[in-house]
């Protein structure tokens, strides 16, 4: 079976298909970076109205790659979380298509994307395993111990890490989106006068809280101002340590409470290269496993949509009769995927 995936939930719009025999990918991406970045954040209306733009000619050059829109066998899209106006348009586009053709449609949750997309790599992890999710609108510990089954151990209590990450960027004077260029900052020296702060580590639980961080890098840019270039390298490269520390420890405890072997990362910020080598580290000290998707896969995709969808389509899920999109949507409240 071939599904058609389609992800517009935020700025990048993703368009790929996903063969479940081969298990064989095409995809498009299409990052609107550049219309943002002189607003220095997503601006929500340009971000739907470049998605109603973008969307149908990469959609077109996808097919003429696989052969015609009759090889499509049904169609996933982004449901929720996400912008309202960008996810309507790639549902939208979802259920025209599967109107006209006649194919099966369902709606994905974007972070059981996320948290499956390591699954497309060589080397799966088999339930169940804990998942780290961290993107820029979630930072949540997930035991998954089947698809579908999804129970949040902890989450942020305000920022998420992307966010942490765009907006210390932000104060560094780092151009939008400010996480990879903070890594690469942060990645050109090795050693830093400053230590910040590892919220909430020092107390039980799996909640993370990252706006005092956010406080404490503004604090120092204060005092230090106007900051030289090695300084703000010092500065990106204690908060890069901050907050992989802090997620070592967080992990590590969920890894301890649920007593599993494996560890997942996903979302954009597993594409920090030190998150994922520390997080390597320290997996394996504790006797455990670290999985990551590939890179591509990592930050919002079409293929992760395709994939989620294809595995319920396969099971017979779908949902013609939605016609909502959900900017909230709880990842708890999906069904269980029953493998017969
Ligand atoms: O998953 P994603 O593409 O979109 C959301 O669903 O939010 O994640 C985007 C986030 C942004 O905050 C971006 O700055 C961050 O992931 N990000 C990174 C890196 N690459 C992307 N943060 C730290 N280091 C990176 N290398
Ligand atoms: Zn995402």
């Amino acid at each position: 079976m071939k599904v058609l995936g389609i992800e517009s939930s935020c700025d990048e719009t993703g368009i790929a298909v996903y063969d479940t025999e081969s298990g064989q990918i095409w995809q498009r991406l299409y990052s609107q970076i550049e219309k943002h970045r002189e607003y220095g954040g997503v601006v929500p209306e340009l971000a739907s109205r470049d998605h109603v733009v973008k969307a149908p000619p990469m959609l077109v050059d996808i097919l003429a790659e696989i052969g015609t829109i009759d090889d499509i066998d049904a169609i996933a899209y982004t449901r929720g979380p996400g912008l309202i106006g960008a996810l309507m348009v790639g549902a939208n586009l979802a259920r025209g298509l599967a109107w006209a053709l006649d194919k099966p449609l369902l709606g994905v949750h974007h972070m059981e994307g996320h948290l499956l997309a390591p699954m497309l790599a060589e080397e799966q992890p088999e339930f169940p395993f804990v998942a780290l999710l961290v993107s820029g609108g979630h930072t949540m510990l997930v035991d998954v111990s089947a698809i579908g089954s999804y129970r949040i151990l902890g989450e942020t209590l305000d920022d998420a890490v992307g966010e942490a990450f765009d907006k210390t960027a932000k104060l560094l004077g780092l151009p939008y989106p400010g996480g990879p260029e903070l890594a690469r900052l942060a990645d050109s020296v090795t050693e830093s006068r400053f230590e910040f702060p590892r919220p909430m580590t020092n107390r039980p639980g799996l909640e993370f809280s990252f706006s005092g961080l956010k406080t404490a890098v503004l604090n120092v840019v204060r005092e230090h101002e106007p900051v030289s270039e090695s300084l703000r390298a010092e500065i990106a490269h204690a908060f890069q340590l901050a907050v992989v520390d802090t997620l070592r420890i967080k992990c590590r405890r969920a890894l301890a409470e649920t007593g599993y072997q494996s560890l997942v990362i996903a979302g954009g910020v597993g594409a920090n290269r030190y998150l994922r080598q520390e997080l390597d580290k320290s997996t394996r000290k504790q006797g455990a496993r670290l999985y990551f998707p590939a890179l591509e896969y990592c930050t919002d995709n079409g293929a992760m949509i395709a994939y989620a969808g294809a595995l319920r389509l396969l099971q017979g899920q779908c949902d013609e009769t939605v016609n909502d999109v959900l900017p909230r949507w709880s990842l708890e409240s999906l069904p269980l995927l029953q493998i017969s």
